[in-house]
């Protein structure tokens, strides 16, 4: 999940590459480094830690050079050093490599090399790149395609995942790319072109991009690229317009992108609603052409996602089952693909991921396809691997989301799951009409709700201040509530490393009780009027032995003794994980900032995790 950027052009390439590579360092940030094309030479210069490391290495700003290529590290073999940071070069120094993603077959193709006489300084799978092609280069017949043909037998021998950047001396006018189950995007420009894993990192310079297939390698140069199928047949390839605002991937002028995309959940959740959902009318979706015969003949709908984007998945599954009566089972990705999941054409399975890169979700969509199930998967990024993979695809339209902990982006995909359960409920006649527009209502009101809690800062404020110092922390739910837990307790853990625990409220006594002691610190969520009565009791459990409570409700609870209560605007059930995750996110956001933490880029975690 490492983050890569490359260009090719008459410009300087280094402050290109270094500014692409800051803008994605949410992929991946334990070491960077460039290679450019000097005098005929590769220069390479990289080092361990963030992307801001590079300008202070000697003589990067003096590089003319106005080809290279960079990358932005997050390690998975070999420790975070500079001998391990990218780019990687064969021994002879003709071939500069980036990678992102997983070499599963190295060790084979190290041996193999070594065999041959290669020599080997790091402790990467990537390091047989550059030298697996040397040595077909070496054995290739020297025409002017012999460096892609020697590309694509290297390629042929890897097995895994890979998005790969080559630049060469010996053919300085191009850089070749290839990529498989792993991202890659090229920016056209005015004899210019630019290379990067993700859209935000050249959205500045173009809006303009091919998005690359799997096993689909281009040949970049200034003035033209080159397109070819995995056997080297050449082919043309339309250019697609992204309208993401440039702007809108920086900062606005917050302090962090987190803080930037909490505050973008009125908008983010608009777009998401578009011209999806209206009042008195039926929901509708462009991209999507399901049957009232096929959404008959489903029995069984299989949700699957990762960390935040399955806790989203548990509130679609509420939605569906509530209003289409269909079962509904949510799975984490890493479980279902290994797990032999009955699936068949009655089947259907979502699939969502904001960054639509995450390797084990992808492996399930190919799983469950393989099974004769349809795919729908749900997504931010617009031609990310996942949507090319599955049957359907609808779009959250969240924008690009920048901090590793992801906000809007879960908010978008509730929404959105909501909004297609309604639209499976009109197709079905499952729900009365009168009771999906009060919904309907009750969705199209939650962007000036949201800002009525945004506008409420203090109190959040105040508590974090109070908590921050605590070891331990537990979050309290029932239903959707409980839900909504899981995703506090997740916000929680990943950017204040504070450890916590979300369980169900009814599920307390059952042991985990046994924890509670004096001045731990207990968030519960209480919005659910039909549970409300039920979760104070097990609240009323902790405060006995000694808990500080933080509750987030809806409801009028005056006198109940909990030590703080935050207020949120009330929402139908189905939908109220919208409105209290934001508390939750915030409070999340504040005990990190209290605690000195880099908010947007917390430690050991990635954005977007293109490995198993
Ligand atoms: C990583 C991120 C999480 C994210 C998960 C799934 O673990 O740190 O924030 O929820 O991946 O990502 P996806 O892009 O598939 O939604």
């Amino acid at each position: 999940m490492c983050g890569i950027v490359g260009y090719i052009g008459n410009k300087k390439a280094t402050p290109i590459l270094i500014n692409g590579l800051l803008s994605l360092e949410y992929r991946g940030y334990d070491s960077a480094g460039i290679a450019v094309l000097e005098n005929n030479k590769i220069v390479v210069m990289k080092d361990k830690g963030r992307v801001n490391n590079l300008n202070n290495i000697d003589g990067i700003n003096n590089l003319n050079g106005t080809i290279g290529i960079a990358h932005t590290r997050w390690a998975t073999h070999g420790k975070p050093s500079k001998e391990n940071s990218h780019p990687h070069l064969d021994n002879s120094n003709s071939f500069a490599v980036v990678h992102n993603g997983i070499i599963e077959n190295y060790n084979e193709l190290r041996n193999f090399l070594t065999e041959k006489g290669y020599t080997f300084i790091s402790q990467t799978d990537t390091e047989v790149i550059p030298n697996l092609i040397h040595y077909y280069y070496k054995n290739g017949i020297k025409d002017e395609n012999v460096f892609l043909r020697a590309v694509k037998s290297a390629v042929d021998d890897l097995k895994g995942s890979y998005a790969i950047e080559v630049i060469s001396p010996l053919f300085p006018n191009r850089v070749i790319v290839v990529r498989k189950d792993s991202p890659l995007v090229i920016g056209k420009g005015e004899n210019e072109n630019y290379i990067a894993s993700d859209i935000p990192a050249i959205l500045s310079h173009t809006k303009n991009f091919y998005l690359l297939d799997d096993n689909e390698y281009a040949e970049i140069y200034t003035d033209h690229i080159n397109f070819y199928d995995s056997s080297l047949v050449s082919h043309s390839k339309a250019v697609k317009n992204i309208e993401w605002d440039a702007s809108a991937a920086e900062k606005d002028g917050f302090e962090d992108y987190m803080l930037k995309e909490i505050f973008e959940q009125p908008n983010s959740i608009r777009e998401t609603i578009g011209s999806r959902l209206k009042l008195n009318e039926l929901c509708s979706f462009d991209d999507l052409d399901l049957s009232k015969e096929y959404l008959q003949s489903i029995n069984k709908i299989y949700i699957v996602a990762c960390g935040t984007a399955m806790h989203a998945g548990l509130a679609g599954k509420n939605a569906i089952e509530k209003l289409c009566r269909i079962p509904v089972t949510v799975d984490i990705a890493s479980e279902f693909r290994y797990r032999d999941p009955i699936i068949d054409d009655k089947t259907l399975c979502i699939y969502i991921s904001q960054s639509g890169e995450t390797a084990d979700t992808i492996a399930a969509l190919k799983l469950a396809k393989t099974k004769g199930a349809k795919t729908l998967a749900v997504s931010n990024v617009i031609g990310s691997s996942i949507t090319r993979e599955a049957n359907y695809t609808i779009y959250t339209h969240a924008g690009p989301e920048i901090a590793v902990a992801s906000t809007k982006a879960y908010t978008s995909q509730v929404v959105l799951l909501v909004i297609l359960a309604i639209y499976f409920a009109e197709i079905l006649n499952s729900t009365p009409a009168n009771l999906l527009n009060d919904l309907k209502a009750d969705i199209l009101d939650l962007p000036v709700k949201i800002e009525t809690i945004l506008d409420q800062l203090e109190p959040i404020k105040d508590f974090a201040k109070k908590v921050y110092t605590q070891k331990d922390m537990f979050f309290l739910g029932r239903g959707t509530d409980y839900n909504v837990a899981l995703e506090g307790s997740l916000k929680l853990k990943e950017i204040s490393y504070i450890h916590s625990e979300a369980y169900s409220a009814g599920e307390l006594k059952h042991g985990p009780i046994a924890l509670i002691e004096n001045g731990i610190t207990v968030v519960s969520i209480l919005t659910d009027p039909s549970l409300v009565e039920k979760s104070i009791s097990n609240i009323q459990e902790v405060i006995t032995r000694g808990a500080k409570t933080l509750v987030i409700t809806n409801q009028n609870l005056t006198n109940k003794h909990f030590d703080f209560v935050i207020n949120i605007p009330n929402t139908n059930p189905l939908i109220s994980p919208i409105l209290s995750v934001v508390p939750l996110q915030l409070l999340a956001y504040y005990i990190s900032k209290n605690k000195g933490l880099d908010v947007d880029k917390p430690r050991n975690l990635a954005k977007s995790v293109t490995v198993e």
